[in-house]
């Protein structure tokens, strides 16, 4: 059996997997690694094994549990509080309800809704980036503004404090963050949290945290600490995502211009190519990580009970047999069954507004800015290699 004695694994080239992805997928699809902490872990490379895994109550989310499989030392994923469950930890018969709870807020009609702030959120930055010197670092100036405004106003918090939030949560993702300062992260974003929502207790406004206040009070169930958990993860994974996401698919239009051409000659396809960008990049790869709690076999090999299992998505999604020629780019390929958004109950909360983000940036900034251009060659950006979440430090651009 193959085991890989260094997890996670780096990216050697930004726009493929990690080159033993591709071996253990064909050659020992369930196999194992050996995890920072020493530990060995199954993986699981087929797009039809990793969502089964996914799909299957047999295997737990509780990142708390002392066995789950944990890809960074010390690191709680959201930086909430350990006792406090959050919905990307839970398992039925709690994680259905609080779901349900907060579901609402991110239905498509919802989301929808948010559309022409959005546009203006992101025609503010454009405007922005025009009139500042060129090069101009996208990443601070649109990928990470974006969606912190969005989820800011989403949740009902003040714009002031979105660098605050921005700092916080890179602190909590990256992977070199030392133990002591992500939990400084995260109880600095938890004390925010709960003064905030404390103060929006007496009288909960028409906002994400007061609509939760309203609704989890009628059921009996309003929790401060509990709420708080909630902000910090919708914070969290509302920032770095859509964010690096902007970024490497903006790399990887200029260095495809017949790609770029066709969504500019007609937007309706930006919806197909925001899904294939999505597929290529699989930022959040191992994050999809579950811990079994009843012995399952699974690609002919019995995983039992107490052990760890990581959905590599990023595997699945280049698995040529359910993607044709998968390792190039196409935005016309179409089709939703990627797995960049994971699969099954804890399949991406913030999906439909993650998509909706990405389309408008898309279309404002290559219309907006024609002419846009890197500033420096590709082997010289800096791509986030040492974070959770796939991505890129600084995109240093012109026109
Ligand atoms: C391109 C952007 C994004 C990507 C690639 C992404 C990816 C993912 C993935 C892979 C999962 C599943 C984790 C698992 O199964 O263990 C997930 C869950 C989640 N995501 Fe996203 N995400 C994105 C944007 C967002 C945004 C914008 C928000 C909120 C505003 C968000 C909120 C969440 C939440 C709350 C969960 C946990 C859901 C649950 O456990 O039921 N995500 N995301």
């Amino acid at each position: 059996m193959t085991t890989i004695d260094e997890f996670p694994q780096a990216r050697t080239c930004p726009f493929a997997p990690p080159p033993a992805y591709a071996r253990i997928r064909e050659e020992d699809p369930v196999a194992q690694v050996r995890l920072p902490d020493g530990r060995p872990a199954w993986v699981v490379s087929r797009h039809e094994d990793v969502r089964t895994v996914l799909n299957d109550r047999r295997f737990s989310a509780d990142r708390g549990h002392p066995s789950f499989p944990q890809l960074v030392l010390g690191a709680a994923v959201t930086g909430a509080p350990d006792e406090e469950p959050v919905l990307l930890s839970m398992d039925a018969p709690e994680h259905p309800v609080a779901r349900r709870a907060v579901l609402g807020d991110f239905t498509l009609r919802r989301t929808e809704g948010l559309r022409p702030r959005v546009q203006e959120i992101v025609d503010e930055r454009i405007d922005a980036v025009l009139a500042g010197p060129r090069p101009a670092d996208l990443v601070e100036e649109l990928s990470l503004p974006v969606p912190s405004l969005v989820i800011c106003e989403l949740l009902g918090a003040p714009y002031s404090a979105h660098t605050f939030f921005q700092e916080q949560s890179t602190a909590l993702i990256a992977r070199t963050t030392p133990p002591e300062e992500r939990a400084a992260a995260g109880a600095a974003l938890s004390g925010y949290l709960g003064d905030l929502i404390a103060e929006k207790e007496a009288d909960p406004p028409d906002d994400l945290l007061g609509r939760q206040i309203r609704l989890l009070r009628d059921q009996g169930s309003y929790r401060r600490s509990a709420l708080a958990g909630l902000g910090i993860l919708l914070l969290v994974a509302g920032h770095e995502t859509t964010a690096n996401m902007i970024s490497l698919s903006t790399v990887a239009f200029l260095r495809a211009p017949e790609q770029l051409a066709s969504i500019r000659a007609d937007p309706t396809r930006t919806p197909a190519a925001v899904e294939e960008m999505l597929r290529y990049f699989t930022i959040l790869d191992a994050a999809t990580a579950r811990l079994c709690v009843e012995d399952v076999e699974i690609g002919g090999r019995l995983i039992r009970a107490g052990e760890g299992v990581l959905a590599l998505t990023y595997a699945a999604n280049r698995d040529p047999r359910v993607f044709d020629d998968p390792d190039e780019l196409d935005i016309e390929r179409g089709g939703r069954h990627h797995v960049a958004f994971g699969f099954g109950p804890h399949q991406c909360l913030g999906q439909n507004l993650a998509r909706m983000e990405l389309q408008i940036v898309f279309d404002t900034l290559f219309r907006r800015i024609p002419t846009l251009a890197l500033a420096v060659d590709v082997d010289e950006l800096p791509f986030k290699d040492d974070a959770t979440i796939f991505g890129l430090h600084r995109l240093p651009v012109t026109w």
